[in-house]
């Protein structure tokens, strides 16, 4: 349900709480506030959240460390914490903006709304016996006078925010209520929400006719058939018409590992496998939502790797769709190949600039953990705007290294190449290696999002539950700007 987002006075706001940032050294407070400083009870923490019963009224106090080092993170995570500490109240919030802090007033309201709509996001949509299930505000007051810029920024800040939150849903859908066809389906019901976004699915018997050996063996195991789902955006007025972003979502929507079995322990957060799919779903959603004059096209290869009768096996070799052959060594590694026929098949679409997302090796998790995603890109350029999308984004990137070296990791003695390394080196270099054999002519990126795309607890800041993030939907949106 969307949010109300309104700009007003707080004296003429009829609230059912208000909540005030703040930050250290404790400062200019009055009050009740002061008073409590003055015991220690209040101390301005980053990630803590004082409420109050003030005159039948609720106040909340949301700590930001550091006034130096207030940044739009701070603010974020000062929302969601608000939003939990409020879960039992919902109703109206009204936020204090402080014209000292180094963040302007624009960025922190934006900020502010949201962290508090990230944080009011609860995954547990599937309970069925909770009296009092968490509820989010259902508006949220800027308390201000207003200005254009304001409106623009808050506005913007509640589309990404609830289109990321939509992305964290389809995530955490289980996985026997989202496969490939209804992946299909809620992209098909996304491009209906936009005039100018179109969705198409192409089914088994048409991957298989477009030459698509790898995406269609991947899903070969699987009750749930294969889809490769494309939704494209055509603004009226494109800035540039020769311009055209490629956005390709790795869509497993559970991942088994296939006959190369996954160890049974945690195999359930493998639901989460299609998060760049999501992220690229929702991600092409905003940008029409936005109206962004950029023209897009998004790609999502959607299967299920199981193992069956009709799986494929390790010492199969594959044929993509752009004729290099492919010997298998772990189907475990099945991200790489339905990727590499999606990214043949977005330049096929007329993709100039092409951005993949994937959960792709658990090594990039074990690198850097839940909070940025490890990226690799064929032009400096390219990259260099992506890192830049990313810090102003929140869905933070970090670039490593592409090297044709690397290449040899994957030189197969009987095909073309290999989808996997025996050796325990280097798995996140490899596989950008590999998807380098696919990602056609001009700039292509690739993120690896296993860490950040989908938590097994708080990351302690604005994502404070655990399950899928929507990485990758401020991240796109925040890149389809910058080319607008
Ligand atoms: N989906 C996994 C990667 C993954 C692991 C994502 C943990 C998120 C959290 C991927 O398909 C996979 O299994 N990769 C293997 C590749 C290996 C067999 C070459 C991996 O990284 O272990
Ligand atoms: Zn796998
Ligand atoms: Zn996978």
């Amino acid at each position: 349900m969307a949010v109300t987002i309104d700009i007003a006075l707080p004296e003429q706001t009829d609230a059912d709480a208000t909540a005030v940032p703040v930050a250290q050294p404790l400062e200019g407070l009055d009050g009740r506030l002061a008073e409590l400083a003055v015991t220690g009870e209040l101390r301005g923490e980053r990630g803590e959240a004082l409420l109050l019963h003030l005159d039948g009224g609720r106040l909340v106090a949301a700590g930001l460390g550091k006034r130096d080092a207030v940044d739009e993170d701070a603010l974020r995570t000062a929302g969601a914490v608000t939003a939990q500490t409020l879960s039992r109240v919902g109703g109206t919030l009204c936020w204090l903006l402080d014209e000292s802090l180094p963040v302007p007033l624009p960025e922190q309201a934006a900020a502010l709304v949201e962290g508090t709509i990230l944080g009011g996001y609860t995954p547990g949509r599937w309970k069925t016996q909770d009296e009092h299930p968490p509820l989010a505000p259902e508006r949220i007051v800027i308390g201000h006078a207003g200005s254009p810029e304001l409106r623009a920024a808050v506005d913007r800040a509640a589309l990404l925010a609830e289109r990321t939150n939509r992305a964290r849903d389809l995530a955490n859908m289980p996985p026997n209520e989202l496969n490939p066809e209804t992946l299909a389906g809620h992209a098909a019901a996304l491009a209906g929400e936009h005039e100018h976004l179109t969705a198409e699915a192409l089914g088994p018997a048409e991957i298989e006719a477009l030459g698509m050996g790898a995406l269609a063996a991947v899903g070969r195991g699987s009750a749930n058939p294969p889809r490769l789902v494309v939704l494209r955006y055509e603004p009226p007025q494109p800035t540039s018409a020769e311009l055209v972003l490629g956005l390709v979502g790795k869509s497993i929507t559970f991942d088994t590992g296939g006959i190369s079995i996954k160890p049974a322990g945690g195999m359930e957060a493998m639901k989460g496998d299609m998060a760049g799919g999501a992220g690229t779903l929702h991600g092409i959603g905003a940008i029409a939502a936005l109206g962004l004059p950029v023209r897009a096209v998004a790609v999502l290869a959607a299967a299920e790797n199981m193992p069956g009768g009709d799986a494929f096996r390790p010492g199969d070799i594959l044929r993509a769709a752009n004729g290099k052959t492919i010997e298998i060594i772990n189907t475990d590694a099945e991200g790489r190949l339905v990727l590499a026929d999606a990214l043949w098949y977005a330049r096929r679409e007329g993709a100039t600039h092409v951005l993949d997302l994937a959960t792709l090796t658990g090594a990039m998790e074990l690198a850097l953990g839940d909070l940025y995603a490890g990226f690799f890109a064929n032009d400096d350029a390219w990259r260099d705007r992506i890192v830049a999308a990313g810090a102003r984004s929140g869905d933070l990137v970090w670039p490593f290294p592409l090297h044709p070296r690397y290449r040899r990791y994957i030189d197969s003695a009987f095909a073309d190449m290999k989808n996997g390394s025996t050796l325990r080196q280097g798995s996140p270099a490899l596989a950008a290696e590999f998807l380098r054999e696919f990602a056609g002519e001009g700039p292509w990126a690739h993120v690896d999002m296993a860490g950040p795309g989908f938590l097994d607890r708080s990351r302690g800041d604005y994502y404070r539950v655990p399950g899928g993030t929507g990485y990758g939907v401020r991240l796109i949106a925040e890149l389809a700007s910058s080319l607008a």
